[in-house]
């Protein structure tokens, strides 16, 4: 499916709101035993009372290692940060679900998934709240320059020595969203007490939220020229890959700052430690990074302009909760011969 026809869908359905097809993919396991349902090592904070709800009719197990060890014999898979494509399905012959514990599915080959007749599935919109949150705590972060006074009171403020850590009204400000879906829009509902203009850009117009919040619709040039704060919130693909680069990063205000809570290679971190060092723009708060966990010697993180946290915009006890109940329930459906309640936009048509 081109990028073109999975946006095509998702507009589809987002009008119809359900999937067309209700069609059943039958279990490929052996029915005399238990179907194994592995819980990838990368699914931080699964928690067991959650995956116990499984223990009727699954044997689950917590994988520390490897996921090849045990991948041959499982029925359904909860999918961390691991790459699953052909090349890993050809190792998995009985597995019917490969259940994502996140909203974004870039490292899930969603064709090759469907080729093999493996549902893939995520869990979107329990954690909007969270990501949003953590999105304005980062934006916070950079304007009050909440990690730099932190070391300050701890080491020079008691002295007297150099000068508190200023930082920026957000009074007036424009605040950019870059892709105003599910997360997008909770930053913007979050935005309302702050005084800021908002505008955004997104391939599809929302004037619901329009007319609610007063936010105006730009193409990408303007939203990148009038930004004060600038906030991606697109999914991962080969349309988005690289979008923000030396040009784009370019025609931003120098009093800018590039917030990132989606995912790393949206932004060209190259271009973008070019653009601070040169003060192009003001700043960062990343909590994403093309390569994951992110080297220490990634020189973003020796500039004092970056604000950094480490993937967990949705880490909170309840929203990881939420996330597991969402995967456990979309691989119990699959268990259950049911169709999975959260399978991704391109295998809504999906005729298995
Ligand atoms: C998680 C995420 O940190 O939802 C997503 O797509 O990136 C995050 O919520 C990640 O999925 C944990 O594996």
């Amino acid at each position: 499916m081109t990028n073109f026809q999975h946006i095509l869908t998702i507009i589809k359905h987002s009008r119809v709101g359900e999937p067309r097809f209700n069609l059943i993919n039958p279990l490929k396991h052996d029915k005399a035993m238990k179907p194994l349902v592995l819980i990838s090592p990368g699914t931080l904070n699964v928690p067991e009372d959650v995956s116990n709800t499984l223990k009727d009719m699954a044997e689950v197990v917590y994988l520390k290692g490897d996921l090849d060890e045990h991948i041959a014999e499982a029925s359904a898979l909860l999918v961390g940060g691991e790459r699953i494509d052909a090349e890993f399905l050809a190792k998995a012959p009985k597995l019917g679900v490969a259940a994502r514990f996140g909203v974004g599915y870039d490292n899930v080959d969603v064709e090759a998934c469907t080729a093999r007749k493996v549902y893939a599935t995520h869990t979107p919109d329990v954690l909007s709240g969270a990501v949003a949150d953590h999105t304005w705590a980062l934006i916070l972060g950079f304007m009050r320059r909440i990690p730099e006074a932190g070391i300050y009171t701890r080491t020079a403020w008691a002295k007297r020595e150099r000068s508190l850590p200023f930082g920026w009204d957000m009074e007036g400000k424009v605040l950019g969203i870059l892709g105003l879906g599910r997360i997008g829009s909770e930053v913007l509902k979050r935005s309302q007490g702050f005084g800021v203009e908002a505008i955004y850009n997104d391939l599809v117009e929302k004037p619901m939220l329009e007319e609610r919040y007063g936010v105006k619709r730009v193409d990408f040039d303007t939203l990148l020229r009038t930004s004060d704060i600038l906030t991606v919130h697109v999914p991962l693909t080969p349309l988005t890959r690289g979008m923000m680069g030396a040009e784009e990063l370019g025609k931003m205000k120098p009093s800018a700052v590039m917030v990132n809570t989606s995912r790393g290679p949206v932004i060209d971190e190259k271009a973008l430690t070019e653009a601070l060092k040169r003060k192009q723009i003001r700043g960062a708060a990343l909590d994403v990074f093309e390569i994951e966990p992110t080297p220490l010697d990634n020189p973003l993180l020796k500039l004092d302009s970056v604000v950094v946290t480490p993937h967990h915009a949705s880490a909170t006890w309840e929203t990881r909760r939420k996330m597991a109940e969402t995967a456990v329930a979309n691989i119990r459906a699959y268990l259950e011969g049911r169709r999975p309640p959260n399978l991704v936009p391109e295998q809504w048509d999906a005729a298995f």
